[in-house]
């Protein structure tokens, strides 16, 4: 049975051959401690890291690469803006289709450190309205933050809107479905602060990600520790990226990522993005001929990333995703990918849907075949 991979929203698989090499190279080459000692390992994995962030600055259209620092996922990153810039009494917008990797920490941060956290309800669609985030401002908000794709409907998020409608309260991006997937320019805005995970669509290894930062904006680390810079003052460096990087970086990892990220760079993110397009336009079409399929969020492809989520009748997602990958080796997500609310909002709470996510390895003959397992199933629930 061939195997059909399409939990791309959740890991990229398969990696370009250049990442699996690189990871490899710096494994067996350069498995030194980046930037600590002068002999020329440490030198040369400094080098990867710095090759690493040069390469994400290009793909996010930085100026300068100081401002992004390297994470272990967007997880983290998220964690360390939120609780590097929230104080008690801040007011923080976000909507209620964001991941747990937003919700959770706000969450905490509303409990613990009486943080105002308002969430700004989305409709049925899950696309969100700038109008109703900018009704809600006040002179405490000092922060909205926001997904630029859902990974549970794949919306792409009015962020110019948003950003015009937030004025100068900066926008804190959630960008783990688009780095990679949809053309990025953090020099002309609207993003302030720009959150990433390596290990989707920048194709790289697990254990990667991190954050751009505009030059305006300070956020407070999460960790303190050793940079290797400054050695012999006590206190943390406070200058990027050092002041939010603490402890030996994942240098095979962002090797991995810094080929993964090449690879892009040299395909071209527009190549990729018509390339998902088409393979999501062409799933899209595909479902309108099955019955008791019911698509969420944006009818649409050029609304959304190339993420569907679905559910058939008489299925449960569970059962679904089970057979899929089972009879035919079809790999989905079922549930309710860590985004509960955005489930809420969908009305698809609890039982969540079956998520398909492509990437630029898929092909049209998978999606057709997909397509036709389906139908298959379909039949089979009358
Ligand atoms: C929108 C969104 N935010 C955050 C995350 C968390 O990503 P990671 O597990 O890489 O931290 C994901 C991953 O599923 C996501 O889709």
């Amino acid at each position: 049975m061939d195997l059909i991979y399409c939990d791309q929203a959740a890991t990229s698989f398969p990696k370009p051959p250049q990442v699996v090499e690189a990871v490899c190279r710096a494994l067996t080459e350069t498995s030194a401690s980046g930037g600590r000692s002068a002999h020329r390992m440490s030198l040369t994995a400094a080098r990867l890291i710095f090759e690493a962030r040069e390469a994400v600055a290009d793909l996010l259209g930085a100026e300068d690469s100081s401002r992004i620092a390297f994470t272990y996922n967007v997880t983290q990153a998220l964690n360390m803006v939120l609780l590097g810039l929230l104080k008690p009494g801040d007011h923080v917008l976000t909507s209620s289709m964001e991941h747990n990797s937003v919700m959770r920490p706000l969450g905490w941060l509303a409990q613990e450190r009486k943080v105002a956290v308002e969430v700004v309800p989305s409709p049925a669609t899950g696309l969100l309205d700038p109008a109703e985030f900018k009704k809600r401002l006040t002179d405490k908000t000092r922060l909205a933050v926001i997904n630029h794709a859902s990974n549970v409907t794949g919306a792409i998020s009015p962020l110019n809107e948003l950003k015009t409608a937030m004025g100068q309260t900066p926008l804190l991006v959630d960008a783990a479905q688009t780095a990679g997937a949809l053309p990025l320019n953090v020099k002309n805005g609207p993003a302030d602060i720009l959150a990433f995970t390596g290990h989707k669509s920048m194709l790289g290894p697990t254990g990667t990600g991190g954050v751009w930062i505009s030059p305006d904006i300070n956020v407070e680390p999460l960790f303190r520790g050793g940079t290797g810079s400054r050695s012999e003052i006590e206190e943390h460096p406070d200058f990027m990226p050092d002041r939010l990087e603490a402890g030996t970086q994942n240098t095979h990892g962002l090797a991995g990522l810094a080929a993964g990220v090449k690879f892009i760079l040299a395909t071209k993110v527009e190549k990729i993005r018509d390339h998902e397009l088409l393979l999501t336009r062409r799933f899209l079409n595909g479902l309108t001929n099955i019955k008791g399929v019911t698509v969420y969020g944006p009818s649409d492809a050029d609304s959304r990333v190339a993420v569907v989520s679905i559910n058939l009748l008489g299925w449960s997602p569970s059962d679904l995703a089970h057979v899929l990958d089972r009879e035919f080796g079809i790999m989905t997500r079922a549930g309710l990918h860590c985004a509960p609310r955005a489930h809420r909002t969908i009305k698809t709470f609890p039982q969540g849907t079956v998520r398909f996510s492509f990437g630029f390895f898929n092909t049209d003959a998978e999606i057709d075949a997909i397509l036709s397992a389906l139908d298959e199933l379909s039949r089979r629930a009358e």
